[in-house]
């Protein structure tokens, strides 16, 4: 049977470190293990909670019900071919030393996804993202557990609906599945993606001209390092709003207004704008409000100083919006879950 804890603190599960309490708490290694959890009185409780890495989620109070800890681990080859290798990995595998591996063994893909916090069952979750890359452009397929017939169900790339910092198991299938393990589609003849233009810069600052996995990974981990806190000096979720899509005439209005504004033209024809811009511009970028704030390098993430609450950081969070709203005109939205 899986132990299940009472009262127990989440902060050290939460990247945020904020200390709430679950009535609840149990950790999973095995789809075995979750499919007996299942029939626990706890979990029956409703409304169970899931944690992967932490990184994503903003704890807001204490969880009534009962906190699920994934600790499934194990990474296999599936197949390969004179191109191609297909790797699976489990779940609660941490996403940057799943990565780590990967660049050992010299498969291509996921390199530009390096030090992202998190497990690699948040990766599709949220389709997760950096420097020119997503998880869907090496995504596979993905194997989940049913929480209502338990039986384990695989879903392909189409399947899993992926768009920008979303998948279906953020809408239609929320709360439905538990996903135990991601197969990838990695090269074994590395060309690297280095179109993110921080990425060249920072490859020309360490004199590397013809970049490798490694090395792309290395410029990642620098320019990461040097403007995103790291969660485990400074409590964060890494970008706190997901960057916001509007109309191209919109767009060229604001552009009049705010000549220096930044947008990425998409391919649907709406303009992307980088929401860390909008906030730094209403004066939040390095402001701190009680024991929480906004970045000082990057306005768009979100910090905890040391004993900040969930709520704290949601109340800082909804005067940001608010405020970006009235300057601009312009909603952003979290990208962490909030709850
Ligand atoms: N900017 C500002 N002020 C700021 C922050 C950014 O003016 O305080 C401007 C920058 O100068 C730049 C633009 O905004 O021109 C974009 O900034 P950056 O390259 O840092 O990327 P971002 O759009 O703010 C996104 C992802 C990050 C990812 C980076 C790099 C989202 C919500 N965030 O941030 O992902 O690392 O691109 O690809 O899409 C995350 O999701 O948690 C995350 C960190």
């Amino acid at each position: 049977m899986v132990k299940i804890l009472s009262n127990k603190s989440l902060k050290s599960y939460n990247t945020f470190g904020l200390d709430v309490s679950a009535r609840y708490l149990a950790e999973v290694h095995s789809v075995d293990d979750m499919r007996k959890l299942i029939q626990s009185p706890e979990y029956k409780l409703g409304n169970p909670l899931f944690l992967g890495g932490g990184s994503n989620v903003l704890l807001t109070k204490d969880v009534e019900g009962l906190v699920i800890r994934n600790l499934l681990k194990g990474i296999s080859i599936v197949s390969e071919d004179a191109n191609n290798v297909f790797v699976k990995a489990a779940s609660g595998e941490v996403w940057h030393e799943f990565v780590l591996f990967c660049i050992e063994k010299g498969w291509a893909g996921v390199e530009n996804l390096s030090l992202i916090p998190g497990s690699v069952g948040a990766g599709p979750m949220q389709n997760i993202g950096a420097y020119g890359v997503e998880l869907k452009d090496v995504f596979h397929e993905l194997e989940a557990l049913n929480l209502d017939t338990l039986e384990l169900e695989v879903f392909s790339k189409d399947q899993c609906k992926f768009g920008y910092r979303e998948s279906v198991f953020k809408h239609e299938l929320k709360n439905k599945y538990f996903i135990s393990s991601v197969t990838f589609k990695l090269s074994v003849n590395a060309t690297v993606n280095t179109c993110y233009g921080a990425i060249k810069q920072q490859l020309d600052l360490m004199h590397v001209e013809n970049p490798g996995i490694k090395e792309v990974s290395d410029a990642v981990i620098a320019i990461r390092s040097s403007k995103l806190p790291n969660p485990k000096v400074l409590g964060n979720a890494g970008s706190f709003f997901k960057n916001p899509e509007v109309d191209a005439s919109f767009f060229s209005e604001l552009k009049s207004a705010n000549p220096t504004i930044v947008g990425y033209p998409l391919d649907n024809g709406q303009v992307k704008l980088a929401a860390g811009w909008l906030i730094e511009q209403c004066g939040w970028k390095g402001k701190v409000v009680g024991n929480c704030g906004s970045h000082k390098d990057q306005a768009l993430v979100l910090v905890n100083y040391g004993g900040a609450t969930g709520s704290e950081v949601y109340a800082l969070a909804l005067a940001i919006k608010s405020s970006v709203f009235e300057k601009f005109g312009v909603e952003i939205n979290p990208e962490v879950n909030v709850i």
